[in-house]
């Protein structure tokens, strides 16, 4: 493998995604993507069956090594925010020479990571909130500001050490080494708002197939990020249960056909529904789908709403809402959100790189094209300031973690 690919691996509940990208002229070109469905490996986000979870890899791998030709030996992962805590915590220093230096900067994020994490838990991220000089708050970069007292506010992502094992094993049961662990709202994040979005206040939601998750965004950092467990999936029973008829055709029927009510134009428009083993394939209604649709998807946008409104007290999200993931593209969905949170919303389509833009020109691609942005990201800043980033590239919202990466590397290269 190339010192110049990257590659993004995002493990969905229903599908695994492989993105390869190129880094050529200071910009990630996109060479190759693969796509395989999990198969029953993933409950709700979480790996429950590490048989089918590998299979699935491996595929999805193998589909984007046959694009990109090239073959692929390491990965930026993502962990869901359901295997995820924040923990919240402050640093304080002197400032040396009575003007804040970068290594002023890291030895107070230093000291706001010097907290008791359980020990079932890892760091996966330290996020930088804010700087204070002197009690005054909301700096963001605090060098050459004088002053004699800095304080770091920093949120702490911490992950189920089962969790992240589990994803690594998977990962290296497959034959790929993991570079880095990334929240996966943090990933999406990258692929889909501009900095502007990030500084002025977004929500950015994700409705996969087993979670919708929520994050928030303001002033440049990661502020909330919540998890609700239901997802397309949902929908789908919902369909299977209502109509009735097979998952599998429930699933066709809501991708074909499947919108909220809003967004029906033919109230009389009808469909064919294959009934269950032994019964008669019936007609009727499209509305009829579209009722059982907007139920569940009124139901989970009220409660991710709820949340909303509460960040919104802290935090204006004058940016609205960007709504990623493959549940984002039922039809009506961003109208029906939009209304619900009283805010702009738009779908988010992975942006900021180059290449095959078309083929990840999809909400569901998000994640695993921010996963190869974040680690190309990451690495473009450790080659500026090699000495600040050299080792575990811990803070300014970076993957961090170093240490329990190479103990977990070292250790797989050991037994598996
Ligand atoms: N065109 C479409 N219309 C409606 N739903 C769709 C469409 N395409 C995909 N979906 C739904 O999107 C869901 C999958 O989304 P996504 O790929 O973002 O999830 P995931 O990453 O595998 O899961 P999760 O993020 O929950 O762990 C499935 O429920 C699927 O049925
Ligand atoms: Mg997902």
């Amino acid at each position: 493998m190339p010192q110049d690919l990257i590659v993004g691996l995002d493990i969905g509940t229903t599908k695994i995604c492989a993105v390869v990208g190129e880094v050529r002229d200071q910009q990630l070109d996109i060479v190759g993507l693969g796509s395989a469905p999990t198969g029953g490996g993933l409950r709700k986000g979480v790996v429950v069956n590490i048989e089918n979870t590998v299979k699935a890899i491996r595929r999805a791998v193998e589909e984007a090594e046959t694009m990109a030709g090239c073959e692929i030996r390491s990965v930026y992962a993502g962990v869901g925010g359901g295997q995820t805590k924040v923990i919240h915590s402050q640093g304080i220093i002197a400032i040396k020479d009575r003007e804040v230096t970068p290594a002023d900067m890291d030895r107070v994020i230093d000291t706001a990571r010097t907290v008791a994490i359980p020990s079932d838990r890892e760091v996966i991220h330290t996020l930088v909130q804010e700087f204070l000089i002197d009690g005054q708050d909301g700096i963001k970069d605090p060098v050459g500001i004088h002053g004699v007292r800095l304080e770091c506010k920093v949120h702490i992502v911490t992950g189920a050490v089962p969790a992240l094992n589990n994803i690594l094993r998977c990962a290296n049961r497959a034959s790929l080494e993991v570079n880095g662990i990334v929240l996966q709202s943090l990933a999406a994040g990258e692929a889909v708002l501009t900095e502007e979005e990030k500084e002025m206040g977004v929500a950015l939601i994700d409705f996969g197939g087993g979670v919708t998750n929520l994050a928030i965004f303001a002033e440049n950092a990661l502020r909330h990020n919540f998890v609700l467990p239901v997802g397309g999936n949902n929908l789908t029973n919902d369909i299977a249960v209502g109509l009735p008829t097979s998952l599998t055709h429930a699933e066709e029927l809501k991708k074909h056909y499947g919108a909220c009510l809003n967004a029906l134009t033919d109230p009389d428009e009808l469909i064919e529904v294959a009934g269950l083993t032994g019964r008669d394939t019936q007609t009727m209604p499209r509305s009829r789908l579209a009722d059982i649709i907007h139920m569940r998807v009124a139901e989970i946008l009220n409660l991710v709403g709820k949340e909303v409104q509460r960040a919104r007290f802290s935090h204006p999200l004058h940016s609205g809402a960007v709504l990623v993931g493959g549940t984002a593209l039922v039809d009506g969905l961003m109208e029906l959100a939009g209304e619900t949170f009283n805010m702009h919303t738009r779908i988010g389509y992975p942006m900021g790189v180059s290449g095959l833009i078309d083929v990840i020109h999809d909400p569901s691609y998000a994640t695993a094209v921010g996963l190869a942005l974040y680690g190309f990201r990451g690495q473009q800043k450790a080659q500026r300031t090699p000495d600040r980033w050299s080792g575990s590239n811990r803070s300014y919202g970076r993957s961090s973690g170093g240490g329990f990466m190479a103990k977990i590397k070292k250790w797989f290269r050991e037994v598996v």
